[in-house]
């Protein structure tokens, strides 16, 4: 197939477009080599094979252009940050599938498939459930609540404690921009797809880990930041107490998943969460990456957490098992990769204390009790 992978030099994108290179598809790739992710050059990753066009996704005439000549396209080009400019995550994440939509139907293109790529951020805390009061959905926690250090979420009826579950697809409470815009998107392509017989998949992973995750993007989280405190001899902060749950997926089990669901036809006009399947405290995930480095320093718990963090979520992977996908590799797998490939980089030190002091003049982290 000719397949357009927008965002093909960044993280996912570029594991996909070498993976689909491999299987013999002719591969487009069509990214802005925007900041943070890149410094205004192409990595020296990129997919050999691959043909670049470097534009927005949201250039009506080069997106046009190269969707006359495709077959099937991954859609990954995204926004992803902490920042407040609401109107961003919007414009470029669900503007641009719209655009994608609107230009497949009004030049009446054939698109063997569309695969958008979604998030866990869309669940927003996920499901939990009260023995005596059923299942709940819980907002963000209060901040007065956080500011007490009661990091647990209670049930809104009888403020006992709660259960987290597994979080499936049909759940959808995004808390904050990144993860309505990824909600957004996800509807406009599979409603759209569905409505103008485009077959189209949106993936929900979770947190993505392995190499070529952008080490200047704050965005990129706790696989980043935990190997550079431990690669540079420290210890990393664990917010809230260190229990709160996440589920780590391994970059080759998304790329699995992505090629998956381009042929499968019971992938048409479905949304699949893709992720590690296995929950992980925050103190366990750095344990993971404390044994990489040989360290005897464990994370520290400094009474700091992050606003609008979600307490737990792990996703329910069982749709996507039913079409044969699941995870294979471990966080270990993931740590192990990321961490040599993080050997070979100069100015790590610089770019830990600045994802530091962004995040704390953004204001987004913040200590209990002050
Ligand atoms: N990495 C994760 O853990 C994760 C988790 C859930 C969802 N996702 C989603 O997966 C997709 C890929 O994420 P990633 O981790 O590879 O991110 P990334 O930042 O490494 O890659 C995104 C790429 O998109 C490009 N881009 C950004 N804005 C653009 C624009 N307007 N036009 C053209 N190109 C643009 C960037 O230059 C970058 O190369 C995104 O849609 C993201 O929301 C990622």
């Amino acid at each position: 197939m000719r397949i357009l992978v927008t965002g093909g030099a960044g993280f996912i994108g570029s594991h996909t477009a070498d993976r689909l290179v491999s299987l013999g598809h002719e591969v487009t790739v069509l990214d802005a080599l925007t900041a943070p992710v890149h410094r205004g050059r192409k990595p020296n990753y990129l997919t050999p094979g691959a043909e670049l066009y470097v534009g927005d996704v949201r250039n009506r005439d080069l997106l046009a252009n190269l969707l006359r000549r495709t077959d099937a396209v991954y859609h990954f080009a995204a926004y992803q940050d902490y920042l407040t400019d609401f109107s961003t995550f919007t414009d470029v994440n669900i503007t641009s599938t719209a655009l994608v939509y609107e230009t497949i139907v009004a030049e009446r293109l054939e698109m063997m498939r569309v695969v958008v790529a979604s998030s866990q951020a869309a669940l927003g805390e996920g499901l939990y459930r009260c023995p005596g009061h059923g299942e709940q959905t819980p907002d963000m926690r209060p901040e007065a609540q956080l500011a007490r250090s009661e990091w647990d979420i209670r049930c809104r009826v009888c403020g006992g404690p709660l259960e987290m579950l597994p979080t499936p697809e049909r759940i959808h409470n995004p808390q904050n921009a990144y993860g309505m815009s990824k909600y957004g998107e996800e509807l406009v392509a599979v409603n759209l797809g569905r409505r103008y017989g485009i077959p189209t998949t949106a993936l929900r992973y979770s947190i993505v880990q392995g190499p070529r995750q952008s080490v200047y993007n704050a965005y990129s989280g706790a696989c980043r930041i935990f190997n550079l405190h431990y690669l540079l001899g420290g210890a990393p902060t664990l917010y809230e107490d260190g229990e709160a749950v996440r589920d780590y997926v391994n970059i080759h089990d998304v790329v699995d998943a992505n090629v998956l669901v381009l042929t499968d036809d019971r992938a048409d006009g479905q949304v699949f969460n893709v992720g590690g399947g296995t929950p992980y405290t925050t103190r366990e995930f750095a344990e993971v990456v404390r044994h990489q480095y040989g360290s005897d320093k464990p994370g520290v718990v400094s009474g700091e957490y992050r606003f609008g963090d979600t307490r737990h979520i792990l996703s329910d992977i069982d749709a996507i098992k039913q079409l044969g996908w699941t995870p294979r590799r471990t966080p270990a797998d993931s740590v192990a990769e990321y961490a040599a490939w993080l050997s070979g980089m100069d100015g790590l030190d610089e770019i830990l204390a600045a994802a530091d002091a962004k995040m704390r003049a953004l204001g987004v982290v913040r200590k209990a009790g002050a």
